[in-house]
């Protein structure tokens, strides 16, 4: 398993994650099509020049074409505090074969080896029992039941937490 930068030319995979409904489900239903070209030009822009980590898990370095899914480290503010905030996808025919955990573990692998980030927060939706299986296998501390806002709905989410240079395991 390989992460590697998001490209311009990754909206195929963007749309198969983010306009499909069972891929949504958890995160309030499927985005429109129409916004994906820009979402891809501004993120792989955002990569580019190192102010995120949006990186495309490649499940075989030999086959570079095909890709599982997304991993993503990114910083915005919380009532005014700056917060790392890590999210995940992998496309349904990759699910379940430990891609997701690996390509976690190895973002923040990167994080703690380049000194990044600092405390890296996760909110995945209290239902989704995968997503949460990475945070508890991880290292993530369990924090508290939240709501959250994501692309104008709000969100009942599990807040984890994990110091990338201690809580690795
Ligand atoms: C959530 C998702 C990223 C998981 O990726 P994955 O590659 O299938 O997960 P993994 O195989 O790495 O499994 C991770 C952990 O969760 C556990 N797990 C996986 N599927 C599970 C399930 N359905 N129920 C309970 N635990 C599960 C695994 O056993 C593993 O824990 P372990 O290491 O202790 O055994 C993927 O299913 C997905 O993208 N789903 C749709 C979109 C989504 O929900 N995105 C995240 C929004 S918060």
């Amino acid at each position: 398993m390989q992460l590697r930068n998001v490209l311009p030319g990754d909206v195929e995979a963007y749309v198969r994650m983010r306009c499909d409904p069972v891929m949504m489900a958890d995160l309030g239903g499927p985005l429109p099509r129409e916004g994906m070209a820009d979402k891809v030009r501004r993120d792989a822009q955002q990569a580019g020049a190192d102010l995120a980590w949006f990186k495309m898990i490649v499940p075989d370095p030999n086959r570079p074409d095909v890709v599982a899914g997304t991993v993503t480290i990114w910083a915005h503010e919380t009532e005014g505090e700056p917060t790392s905030e890590i999210g995940w996808m992998v496309l349904p025919e990759f699910q379940g074969q430990g891609l997701g955990k690996r390509a976690v573990c190895t973002l923040l692998r990167q994080a703690r080896d380049q000194g990044r980030w600092g405390v890296v927060h996760a909110f995945p939706a209290v239902n989704n029992a995968a997503s949460n299986g990475i945070c508890r296998s991880v290292g993530f501390r369990f924090l508290s039941e939240t709501d959250v806002r994501f692309a104008d709905r709000v969100l009942k989410v599990n807040h984890w937490d994990i110091d990338p240079r201690t809580d690795l395991t």
